[in-house]
């Protein structure tokens, strides 16, 4: 069966995945492209904009191998934009332009529903107003024997993670103090939910870090 992935995940210090206050200018919230300058640099960033060169070494190993036999993603309705409430048209299709760097089928989890599309490149964006396990249903059928990518943002880990549904968390943590924002693990006991660390190596500007919930642990109930 497919995994639940959680890959590349950026995190500082203190435990966020996003700075406050996200909207129009500020994507990863204040301050958050703080957590992403490891990523930025690396060839698999400029590969996904259609641009050559980049940097190689331990962090473009390791954000190249969150891509390898993904078959859908699931995001939350923040990751895919700004907008806030009901939709107030279709005219928001994501930060990414015309052709996204999925090329699978991306499950967006929100409480406003909104009919599916299909970009350049393969994206098809559906959107889920029935909740994680209705998100996760789907997308492993769309997925077929390959993985699933859970992309973020926190909130959205958070009730996978609580769920125990996730299979495996790289994080990337960065070296930098965010002070406010969408916390990763706040109120939630990892260890209690059977996540252990399985390896850690440093990179040039994050230390990768991977969490595998334990074999003996099942995802709770529905
Ligand atoms: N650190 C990283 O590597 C990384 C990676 C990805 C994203 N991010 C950042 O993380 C931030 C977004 O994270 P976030 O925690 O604010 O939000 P999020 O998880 O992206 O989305 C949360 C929203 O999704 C919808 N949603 C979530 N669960 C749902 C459910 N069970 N049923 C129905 N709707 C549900 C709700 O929207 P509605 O109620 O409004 O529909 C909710 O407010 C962004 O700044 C993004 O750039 C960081």
């Amino acid at each position: 069966m497919s995994r639940l992935l959680v890959r590349s995940f950026a995190l500082s210090l203190d435990g966020f995945g996003a700075g406050p206050n996200q909207d129009l200018q500020n994507p990863l919230g204040v301050n958050g492209p703080d957590l992403m300058q490891w990523f930025f640099p690396l060839r698999a960033w400029r590969h996904m904009q259609g641009l050559p060169g980049g940097e190689t070494g331990v962090d473009n190993e390791m954000a190249e191998r969150g891509f390898g036999g993904l078959g859908a993603w699931i995001l939350g309705r923040n990751m895919f934009g700004p907008v806030r409430g009901p939709w107030p048209d279709d005219s928001w299709k994501g930060w990414w332009g015309e052709e996204p760097p999925y090329h699978v089928p991306v499950f967006v989890l929100t409480h406003h529903p909104r009919p599916s599309f299909r970009m350049k490149g393969g994206t098809e964006f559906h959107f889920v107003t029935d909740g994680i396990h209705a998100a996760l249903d789907r997308a492993r059928a769309a997925a077929g024997d390959r993985d699933i990518r859970l992309g973020g943002g926190v909130s959205t880990i958070r009730q996978y993670l609580q769920a125990r549904l996730i299979d495996e968390l790289h994080l990337a943590v960065r070296p930098v103090l965010l002070g406010a924002g969408e916390a990763l693990f706040h109120g939630l006991d990892a260890r209690a939910l059977g996540y252990e660390c399985v390896e850690h190596v440093a990179g040039e500007r994050a230390t990768h870090v991977f969490l595998r919930r334990r074999v003996d642990v099942g995802p709770t109930s529905a």
